[in-house]
């Protein structure tokens, strides 16, 4: 039996997409049972990297999601709508779901996979997240045995590339950005990227896979780099950190509730992230009894999310094959309730801060007195210099609850001595 594929969008990954099953030798024998079918696009008269025959490209959409003659629908065409409703509908209409899109899927994750449990169909996406490290699989199946605590990933391409250069060649933001726009690696609106929205769907995924529950998406505290500069970046390296845009997700006993975060963080020189440089993606997976098990590789481009998004073809085509009637629980999605998220005040972290402050005496020990206060703990305290009249004091706690941390800052910054806290970030 041939599968045929109906493939919704050609542009980046469906190009990769189509480019590997057209050249099948040496890979898997399943390929060769694959038909691309029907392939749908915004615009026929784009120059194509690819060849298709007519009958096979079409602007139709919604034919292909209703055509019976389609086994498997691989949505690469991104957004949001009117992607939600073609994936609905091709579950609704019984045919197995590919996808790349990490946004539908965090946002409407609830209602596809409902949609696509009553059909008795598998939605599949390991593109969606760490572009084409196998991670979603591996959370499914491969490590579902085990009780997982912390799932920790530099899972944004985009921001560890900017970041990676601002560490390297102490620029700025704005000027890796705009480089990094000119040179292809960031999008013209690098908002998704740079804000950490993108990194914020993914570790929604992650965690709904890893803690086996809903995860709502406004639950996900979401803090991007456009503030990090290149003076924390000097200091933290100082102190012994690199800064990465970390995506965290930690239960500490399986009934506490969970923490779900994006944020810039202080990760120490010797931690297995902080060695992630680049465009490539890494997520660390921590739990019992495995203990720790990292992944990496490159979180996006053509040919490693096209490697993705065919391995989960070739799984469905798998599934087709067996033809048996009944769910394989491990390719499905069994949990119904949302994770209870904890409020970021109840967040037990250590955190780094940099204080500009008039130059006078007592101002150390006033800064300490406040944080003694409300029981935050300093590891270090240091006067790392002056910026024109201002003396600049870098602080980096001990492990202290968000809230009361934020409560001494509040103290702190109506103190005349005080003249601005230019950074405030979490240090893992
Ligand atoms: P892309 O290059 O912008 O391609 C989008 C394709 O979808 C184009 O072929 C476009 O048609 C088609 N399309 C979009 N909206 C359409 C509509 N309303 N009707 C018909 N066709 C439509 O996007 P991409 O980079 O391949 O990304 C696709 C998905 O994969 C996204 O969800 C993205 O987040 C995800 N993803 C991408 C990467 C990556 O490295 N790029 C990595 C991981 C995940 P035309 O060609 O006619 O314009
Ligand atoms: N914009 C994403 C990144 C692409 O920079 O990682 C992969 O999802």
């Amino acid at each position: 039996m041939g599968v045929k594929l109906g493939i919704l969008g050609l542009g980046t990954v469906g190009t990769g997409t189509v480019q590997l099953l057209q050249d099948s030798a040496g890979r898997h024998p399943l390929l060769q049972e694959i038909e691309i079918y029907r392939v749908g696009v915004r615009s026929l008269d784009k120059p194509r990297a690819v060849e298709l025959s007519t009958e096979v490209l079409t602007t139709d959409l919604e034919a292909i999601v209703n055509d019976p003659a389609v086994h498997i629908i691989v949505e690469v065409m991104g957004g949001l709508e009117p992607t939600r409703s073609l994936i609905l509908k091709a579950l609704s209409n019984g045919k197995h779901v590919v996808t790349a899109n990490k946004a539908a899927i965090a946002r409407f994750g609830a209602e596809i996979f409902t949609t696509a449990n009553q059909a008795g169909v598998y939605v599949m996406l390991e593109a969606a997240v760490g572009g084409g490290i196998p991670v979603i699989q591996p959370l499914r199946q491969s490590l579902s045995v085990n009780r997982i605590h912390t799932v920790t990933g530099i899972v944004n391409g985009t921001t560890n590339y900017i970041l990676t250069r601002m560490q390297t060649e102490g620029s700025n933001f704005n000027d890796v950005l705009a480089d990094a726009q000119r040179l292809g690696y960031a999008e013209a609106d690098p908002t998704a990227d740079v804000d950490g929205l993108d990194a914020a769907d993914k570790i929604a995924i992650l965690a709904s896979l890893g803690f086996g529950g809903r995860i709502n998406l406004q639950d996900v505290y979401t803090e991007g780099i456009r503030q990090v500069s290149k003076t924390d970046i000097a200091y933290a390296e100082k102190l012994g950190f690199v800064i990465k845009l970390l995506a965290i997700a930690k239960r500490d006993t399986p009934s506490s509730p969970l923490s779900v975060r994006v944020h810039p963080t202080l990760v120490p020189q010797a931690h297995p992230l902080a060695s992630i440089n680049g465009v490539y993606n890494a997520i660390l997976v921590e739990g019992e009894p495995i203990g720790q098990v990292m992944f990496f590789g490159p979180g996006a481009g053509a040919g490693a999310t096209a490697s993705a998004v065919t391995s989960d073809i070739l799984n469905l085509v798998a599934v087709l094959k067996t033809n048996t009637a009944v769910a394989n629980p491990l390719l499905t999605c069994g949990h119904q309730e949302y994770c209870q998220i904890a409020p970021m005040a109840e967040l037990i972290t250590r955190f780094y801060a940099r204080f500009l402050t008039n130059d006078q005496p007592g101002v150390i020990g006033k800064l300490g007195t406040c944080f003694g206060n409300y029981g935050v703990s300093l590891e270090s305290i240091v006067q790392t210099g002056f910026q024109g009249e201002l003396a600049e004091i870098v602080v980096v706690t001990h492990d202290v609850p968000e809230g009361n941390f934020r409560q001494a800052l509040a103290e702190i910054q109506n103190l005349s001595a005080i003249e601005s806290i230019p950074s405030l970030l979490r240090v893992l």
